[in-house]
């Protein structure tokens, strides 16, 4: 069952953290929100269990000592700069995929925009149909959109994606990754977030596009490559914060969204060469000799450039091959 905007809860939330250093008595409570005792207390409970430390004291009332670290909605919304990306919020503390759910939502009306986060997956979905190991720690999240396009933007946006979070990272945690074709993000060569992209076409025009993205937030890298490392393009983990590292993944959740939000403007205004020359500014891929497999073939030669679409351009013995698809085994 995930966890939607709550109006009253998100209220409650607001005036404690407005009340930091004080106790707020239950009678203050009810009356600035128009609640009854009993319903201040049941949902004075259910912050509790959701993993706000809040204090009651008899006589004195009610006290936020520390917030949930829980990406819960009303949390992820305050603060955030959108307009569409993220207004609607679905959050799980434990489900199979995201990725899935958000698919589910995509047949009804008023979802564009909406995103859907849990603190872990039981069955992440990785590119080519692999596994995506999403244990507590990490960024696990899908979002909707229904945008006006023609279908030849939808190959944009894996690209679009990884870019907006790269930037999202630069601003947020000052860490400088890079980003690997096809849309990759890695730190030190080794991968710390992908992005998979789900799209329906209908004559000709975008009907909605799920963008699952999986940041390796704060986890154990080694957990994860002792399963994954048998995989084809397994090429190493890494995580954004180290074991004794602090920082709210909500700022950079938040960022992130902004971030794809602007892109999401410059594809509307046709601004693609502004897009283009931040992402080869960032990427690890060009000027390289890769060697590149697809499902039906596999090419060595050096990556170029990337085009309009978002294909890697790589010239082999005089030829340039465009590839929108695509597993990188080899990059040197
Ligand atoms: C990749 O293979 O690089 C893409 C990984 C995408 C994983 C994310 S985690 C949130 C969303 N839900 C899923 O099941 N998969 C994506």
């Amino acid at each position: 069952m995930y966890t939607s905007f709550d109006d009253t809860l998100d209220s409650i939330v607001r005036l404690l953290k407005s009340h930091r250093t004080e106790f707020l008595s239950g009678e203050e409570i009810s009356k600035s929100l128009g609640l009854s005792r009993a319903a201040v207390w049941k949902n004075i409970k259910k912050l509790q269990s959701l993993g706000y430390k809040i204090r009651s004291k008899q006589k004195s009332g009610y006290r936020l000592d520390s917030k949930t670290d829980l990406m819960l909605p009303w949390e992820i919304l305050d603060g955030l700069q959108t307009e569409i990306i993220g207004r609607k919020i679905y959050y799980f503390d434990v489900i199979d995929s995201t990725q899935n759910f958000a698919l589910k939502l995509a047949s009804k009306p008023y979802e564009n925009g909406s995103i859907v986060v849990a603190r872990r997956q039981t069955r992440g979905r990785g590119r080519q149909k692999r596994r995506w190991l999403s244990p507590v720690g990490g960024i696990w999240l899908s979002i909707l959109l229904k945008p006006n396009f023609e279908v030849f933007h939808v190959s944009l946006f894996p690209m679009l994606t990884s870019l907006a979070l790269g930037i999202a990272i630069e601003k947020t945690l000052k860490l400088q990754p890079k980003l690997k074709w096809p849309n990759d993000l890695t730190l030190r060569d080794k991968k710390v977030a992908g992005v998979l992209v789900d799209a329906s076409v209908q004559s000709n025009q975008i009907d909605y596009l799920v963008i699952g993205i999986g940041i390796n937030f704060k986890i154990q890298p080694s957990a994860i490559s002792k399963i994954t490392k048998k995989s084809k393009n397994f090429y190493g983990v890494a995580t954004l914060l180290g074991k004794n590292e602090k920082s709210d993944p909500k700022i950079l959740l938040q960022a992130f969204l902004y971030e794809l939000e602007q892109m999401y403007g410059k594809v509307v205004a046709n601004n693609l060469a502004g897009i283009k020359n931040q992402w080869k500014k960032r990427s690890s891929t060009i000027g390289k000799s890769v060697k590149i497999s697809t499902s039906d073939r596999e090419i060595m030669g050096r990556a170029i450039g990337i085009d309009d679409d978002g294909a890697l351009l790589v010239s082999s013995r005089g030829i340039t091959h465009r590839l929108l698809v695509g597993d990188i085994t080899r990059q040197i």
